[in-house]
């Protein structure tokens, strides 16, 4: 961190020239108006003073062309602003084809990762530079905020659903993780860092101290617990219920007709709340896992269920061929 005062915080990810840009276009501009309104309030109030004593002004009722011209061009310069940070939210949502998935579960009053490959960590999180990487996150009480201004990356997490939000770390470093929205007594010390290191050093990082042996993958403790909840019992057999292998970013047909997209959101709605969506063919059988299982455990079980179907024995029923984007 540097010592000597800057305009902006440390820019350390390809997203935030992109934003620094924009804030600097609203700065300059505030300050153009700013000045441009003052000199004009100055000159008027000079040129136009009452010189003579009873002096009357001149009575004018409106200028059709002065309401267009202020309000045509005040339109133009919000439209900039407008589209401009429309865009820069969206490429902050989007995540790039093969990002490194993070998964993160807050709760008050700290925050728990998960990289890929198993590993864990509390209120620090190892990234590498020069590599795309999605954090998909829920909360496991209240609403916090996933905050990192060196990134210019600030996503609210919510519990009951997923949010995601993407980055590309540019420089090695330390930079500071906040939670950026009120979650309670201690929300000040929500805070940890982020760790940006060189990918063989990442690696490294990830394989871990010596003796500590190799931690199982998100998809093997998600495996387990597909064991544990007895999944197979009902999900083996095709005139139950619906085959699951490699179901994450599937298309499936629903009771009524319509076809959705099995993200994330909607894997873990079908636990926690199995009736709202009805495979078609179908009967509506399945029981909740709403208490049953915690954030981190459906976390790790859709990381199973995003395997492809190749190691399971049966093929997954709902295929139709076409492969659309994984969502959230
Ligand atoms: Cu969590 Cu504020």
């Amino acid at each position: 961190m540097k010592s000597s005062f800057s305009f902006f915080p440390e820019a350390a990810s390809t997203f935030a020239p992109q934003v620094d840009a924009l804030y600097m276009f609203l700065v300059l501009l505030t300050l153009f108006f700013t000045v441009a309104i003052y000199f004009a309030v100055l000159f008027f109030a000079l040129k136009y003073r009452r010189t003579p004593e009873n002096q009357q002004g001149v009575h004018i009722h409106g200028n059709n062309l002065l309401e267009i011209i202020w309000s045509v061009i005040p339109l133009g310069i919000v439209m900039i602003i407008f589209v401009w940070g429309a865009v820069l939210f969206l490429r902050g949502i989007h995540s790039p084809e093969g990002a490194l998935e993070i998964t993160g579960v807050p709760k008050q009053w700290m925050w728990k990762f998960q990289h890929p490959q198993g590993k864990r960590e509390i209120n620090q999180l190892h990234v590498p530079v020069g590599k795309p990487v999605k954090m998909i996150m829920t909360s496991e009480d209240v609403i916090h905020s996933f905050y990192v201004p060196a990134f210019r990356v600030k996503q609210d997490v919510l519990p009951n659903r997923y949010s995601s939000v993407s980055f590309e770390p540019t420089k090695p470093g330390t930079y500071h993780l906040f939670c950026a929205e009120y979650c309670g007594t201690s929300h000040s010390q929500m805070i940890g860092s982020v760790v940006v290191m060189e990918p063989a050093d990442y690696q490294a990082w990830l394989a871990g101290t010596a003796g500590a042996g190799t931690p199982l993958s998100q998809a093997e403790l998600g495996q387990k617990v597909f064991q544990q909840l007895n999944c197979q019992s009902c999900h083996s057999d095709p005139l139950r219920a619906p085959a699951l292998e490699g179901l994450l970013g599937k298309a499936v047909e629903l009771e009524e007709g319509r076809i959705v997209t099995a993200d994330r959101n909607y894997i873990r709605e079908s636990l926690m709340n199995p009736n709202a969506k009805i495979v078609r063919g179908f009967q509506p059988i399945m029981p909740t896992y709403s208490g049953q299982i915690t954030e981190e455990e459906i976390m790790q079980l859709i990381s199973y269920l995003s395997q492809s179907p190749n190691q399971a024995e049966t093929p997954a029923a709902q295929s139709t061929g076409q492969a659309p984007p994984k969502g959230v």
